[in-house]
């Protein structure tokens, strides 16, 4: 039997394609609110296109939507080859992927709305909440399931990280989302002041840690050596990365609280643990990119692995950049910054957006049963779309951030301010335009993948000459 038929390629597939399409959707809410910090009038003074609306739907669509989808699709792949064994339940694999595009579309009406619970990253009502909450054990129970079924003893690598991020991030929820609700629309969170904004910052860095990182990492394991043709650099390596990771990580929130409310030696341990997090994050990135040990001819030719081994340095420098902001006196002066929403860029379109990127690419042949993608030619303008528009983004924010930090604390010799918070924004709006450029073309190369997906899937004629691929 082929392996179309052996395992439940539908899933897969349909999680796929919609990772294009959110991908798409979300990135152009991105540059529609980088362009409303250029042009402010642009929302016209219409509610549901104001920048507070639409920032949340940016910010779920491209996580959640996009960033879940590619999860979803990778690890139901992944789970099932690396285990020989089909996915536990067809039904409730295909209940996943309508339960989650039910979340997705009522993210889309809600948020637009101003229904939200102002949790950041965890904004989306009550009954969201729980149908969330139904469709991740759902998951679970399918990933899992066929973990128990598998015809191979042993557990891949890629398996326990993709293992991590789906049971973490149920906990994550759960304790995060607990809340009274007041109404269909309203709802108040059980936890009180300082304590909601401490379970608030447990929550949000760990969807750092294992939504956007963990499961893009069980992506890492089996996608670039696949796409290099050579086994993972150090299995060893790969389990000590593990279990350093996730030990670590849980500690690391804190950091977003630095100067608050919370008991200062929290914030301490928040600050310590983010820097011993930089060994286990390097241990990682280290991993992935000497897997191109002896094969670095290949990147000269392949698009695919340019994506992938490019996705892995920015893993590495966002990795770098997060601790070292972490440091209190950093972050006395990057906190409220643009510094900090380009380290979330580098970290969320150079790693989190171009490992997926590649890793779809990998799949969309294999899936749809085509020797190759339509246009490899395509795909390499696109890596080099994404990869100048990232540089743009996080470039332009790295020094409109250090400006403003510096223009905040800059006094007079009487004690005055020297500057306004006017004069910080004037002086910022050439770099918001820059990140609009940046942004915009990174997009682009959303929509070129989506003409040379189109194309694969329905059948045409490959526009150039195969890059020879691994099976
Ligand atoms: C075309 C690509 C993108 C553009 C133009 C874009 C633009 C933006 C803008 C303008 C903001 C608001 C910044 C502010 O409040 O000052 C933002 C926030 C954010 N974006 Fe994006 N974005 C893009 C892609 C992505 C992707 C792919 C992800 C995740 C996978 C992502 C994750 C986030 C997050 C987490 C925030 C909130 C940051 C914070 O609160 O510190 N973005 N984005
Ligand atoms: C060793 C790893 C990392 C550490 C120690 C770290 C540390 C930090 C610090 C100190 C901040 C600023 C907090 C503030 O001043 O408010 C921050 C913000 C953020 N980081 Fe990281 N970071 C790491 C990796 C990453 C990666 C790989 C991503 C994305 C894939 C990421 C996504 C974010 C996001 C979304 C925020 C903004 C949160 C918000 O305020 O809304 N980080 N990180």
């Amino acid at each position: 039997m082929d392996s179309q038929t052996t395992y439940n390629y539908k899933v897969v597939r349909q999680f796929t394609v919609m990772t294009v399409v959110w991908g798409i959707v979300g990135m152009l809410v991105g540059v529609f609110i980088a362009a409303e910090l250029v042009w402010p009038q642009l929302g016209m003074g219409v509610p549901w296109l104001s920048f507070g609306r639409l920032r949340p739907l940016h910010t779920n669509a491209v996580i959640f939507a996009f960033g879940g989808s590619a999860l979803f699709a990778t690890s139901y792949y992944v789970v099932q080859r690396t285990c020989q064994a089909r996915l536990f339940s067809d039904k409730l694999a295909a209940f996943t992927f309508w339960g989650w595009t039910l979340v997705i579309i009522s993210a889309v009406i809600t948020l637009p709305l101003g229904i939200t619970t102002s949790k950041e990253y965890a904004e989306l009502e009550w009954p969201i909440d729980i149908l969330i909450t139904v469709v991740w054990v759902s998951y679970a129970i399918v990933f899992f399931g066929t973990i128990m079924k598998r015809k191979v003893k042993h557990i891949y690598v890629a398996n326990w990280f993709f293992g991590a991020f789906i049971l973490t991030v149920a906990v994550l929820h759960v304790v995060n989302s607990a809340a009274l609700p007041v109404s269909l629309t309203k709802s108040y969170s059980v936890y009180p002041g300082a304590i909601d904004a401490m379970v608030q910052w447990w929550y949000g860095h760990n969807a750092v840690g294992f939504f956007l990182t963990a499961g893009f990492l069980g992506m890492m394991y089996y996608f670039v050596p696949k796409q290099a043709g050579r086994p993972v650099y150090s299995y060893r390596l790969s389990v000590v990365h593990f279990w350093s990771l996730i030990s670590t990580y849980m500690w690391a929130g804190p950091h977003h609280l630095h100067y608050t409310a919370l008991p200062v030696w929290t914030q301490s341990l928040g600050m310590v643990f983010s820097l011993i997090l930089l060994a286990p994050s390097w241990g990682g990135m280290i991993n992935g990119i000497m897997t191109l040990s002896g094969a670095w001819h290949k990147l000269r030719d392949d698009p695919i692995l340019k994506f992938m081994i490019v996705s892995l340095s920015f893993y590495g420098m966002s990795t770098f950049e997060g601790p070292m902001m972490a440091i209190k006196t950093v972050n006395a002066l990057s906190h409220y910054t643009d510094w900090t929403i380009g380290h979330v860029h580098s970290g969320a379109l150079g790693w989190v957006a171009m490992v997926s990127i590649g890793s779809i690419y990998f799949l969309i042949p294999k899936l749809f049963d085509r020797e190759q993608m339509y246009s490899i030619k395509m795909i390499d303008w696109h890596f080099w779309m994404s990869t100048i528009g990232v540089v743009l983004y996080i470039v332009s924010m790295w020094i409109a951030g250090i400006m403003q930090g510096l223009m905040w604390r800059a006094v007079n010799d009487d004690g005055t301010l020297t500057y306004s918070f006017v004069e910080s924004l004037q002086a910022t709006y050439p770099y918001y335009f820059v990140r609009f450029l940046g942004g915009a073309l990174f997009f682009s190369g959303m929509l070129l993948m989506a003409w040379n997906v189109t194309k694969t899937i329905s059948g045409a004629r490959p526009a150039d000459t195969p890059v020879p691929q691994a099976a």
